[in-house]
């Protein structure tokens, strides 16, 4: 497979069909470094600039239409646009945006969610996933009184200092597979805060077992995505998420899902599809109905940390925009089209990609698989199985740039990764497209 030779073309192409959103790229430079403000949807040479989302529908400055199997980075489950959160938006923005009050919205969504999710007893709502991620291992350090978090490789819940560890290191720097080295993500993290982070390996019981009994005394808490979304919608295997459970209780350290993707798989996230319960669950992206979210929450016991009745909680968490009605009401107007046949139908439509994509790639004869569950997807030009990060991060990378360009120039958008999933306003007829332009694709990639 001469990607590379492909990938040249493409990018001729590319460059021909969006010279407005080139010039814009080129303008923004000027006062955003690299003309970009968020490092996740880069692409070479320069990603589309979008005008508006309608639906599972993109338009771009150039006027070009995209099916939308970006989703924001899974967070716009309904699409764009849609007409039961753009009314309780419109409604709320008459009444005022924000205040330094309560208001009833948070106790709407935090009951939709706690009904939902059977970790949930309490819940506290943030602006972003990282500050949920932040928040809930804030959270395990209070109520253990340890320090050390313990995390995945390849795993992504953010952007503050114990996360940017090991999310995408190099596999020369990796370390042995059982027991990988703690990388930081950048020159920022300070060294305590290495030291402070467990690195475990996805999907090897075995080896996490060894690593958390032998870190006991310092682990406040486990951190894991029940699908590793950065590292390409990689799903954990229900034993592993079981083991996590029966040895992190039985270490006395406390276990977080972090649900931030996994919250689109069923009602109740991977949680209520497993009937795993964590100690704490963070959640973001598709409960804020686009616009700013997170949330941390779970043991009523644990979140009594931040209760203020008594005077000042023991963990104060506060937040100008912590909870604000206009992200709240987005969210529950999203939950409550949320069906349980809802989630049915995404996982059904998700099915028929990853098995239409998959045979895709078998017939072009091209090395490759398709991972995720339910709604969510990713490409991967990798041997299969691809079951950890590093699996994943074996794969070729001119490959995937040149699928996610050629998929772009075919009217498709995906997130720069290589990942995608399935919006509500999508039926057949969209899946159905996307695996037509990906056969085109592969073909195009197998024969140079
Ligand atoms: C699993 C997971 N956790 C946390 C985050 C951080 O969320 P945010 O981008 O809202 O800060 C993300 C973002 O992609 C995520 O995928």
């Amino acid at each position: 497979m001469a990607a590379w030779r492909v990938l040249a073309r493409e990018l001729e192409v590319y460059r021909r069909r969006t010279p407005r959103s080139a010039a814009l790229r080129e303008a923004a430079r000027a006062v955003l470094p690299g003309g970009n403000n968020r490092s996740s949807i880069f692409l070479q040479p320069y990603p589309v600039y979008v005008t508006e989302g309608s639906g599972c529908r993109l338009t771009d400055l150039d006027g070009h239409t995209y099916m939308d199997f970006g989703n924001n980075y899974t967070a716009a489950i309904l699409g764009h646009a849609h007409p039961a959160v753009v009314a309780a938006l419109t409604a709320q923005a008459r009444r005022g945006a924000s205040f330094a009050a309560p208001t009833a919205a948070e106790v709407t969504l935090a009951r939709l969610l706690c009904e939902r999710v059977p970790g949930l007893e309490q819940v506290r709502f943030t602006n972003s996933g990282t500050e949920a991620t932040l928040m809930a291992c804030r959270a395990a350090r209070a109520f253990t009184g340890k320090s050390a978090i313990a995390k995945f490789e390849g795993g992504y819940h953010g952007s503050h200092e114990h996360a940017e560890v090991s999310v995408a290191p190099t596999l020369d720097r990796a370390g042995p597979p059982d027991a990988p080295a703690a990388v930081p993500s950048n020159p920022a993290i300070p060294e305590g805060v290495v030291r402070d982070v467990l690195v475990l390996p996805y999907n090897n019981a075995e080896a996490s077992i060894r690593l958390i009994q032998a870190n006991r005394d310092r682990l406040a808490a486990v951190i894991v995505e029940p699908v590793l979304g950065a590292a390409g919608m990689i799903p954990a295997k229900p034993e592993f998420l079981r083991t996590l459970r029966s040895v992190t209780q039985e270490c006395g350290i406390l276990l977080i899902f972090d649900e931030v993707i996994s919250f689109r798989v069923a009602p109740g996230g991977a949680q209520g599809l497993t009937g795993i319960r964590p100690d704490l669950t963070t959640l973001g992206k598709i409960i804020g109905g686009g616009l700013p979210v997170g949330a941390f929450g779970g043991r009523a016991d644990i979140m009594a940390l931040f209760d203020p009745s008594g005077g000042s909680p023991r963990v104060a968490h506060a937040g100008t925009f912590n909870g604000n009605p206009m992200t709240l009401e987005a969210g529950a107007a999203t939950l409550r089209e949320l069906t349980p046949a809802v989630y049915e139908g995404l996982g059904a439509l998700g099915h028929r990609l990853r098995l239409g994509a998959q045979k895709a790639l078998e017939e072009a004869g091209l090395t490759g698989c398709v991972t995720g569950v339910e709604s969510l997807f990713s490409l991967h030009f990798a041997p299969p199985p691809v079951t950890d990060y590093r699996a994943a991060a074996r794969g070729d990378r001119e490959a995937l740039q040149a699928a996610v360009v050629m998929l772009l120039n075919r009217g498709i958008m995906l997130v720069p990764k290589g990942s995608g999933c399935i919006s509500t306003p999508m039926g057949e007829a969209e899946v159905d497209a996307f695996l037509a332009a990906f056969r085109e694709v592969s073909s195009l990639l197998a024969t140079g």
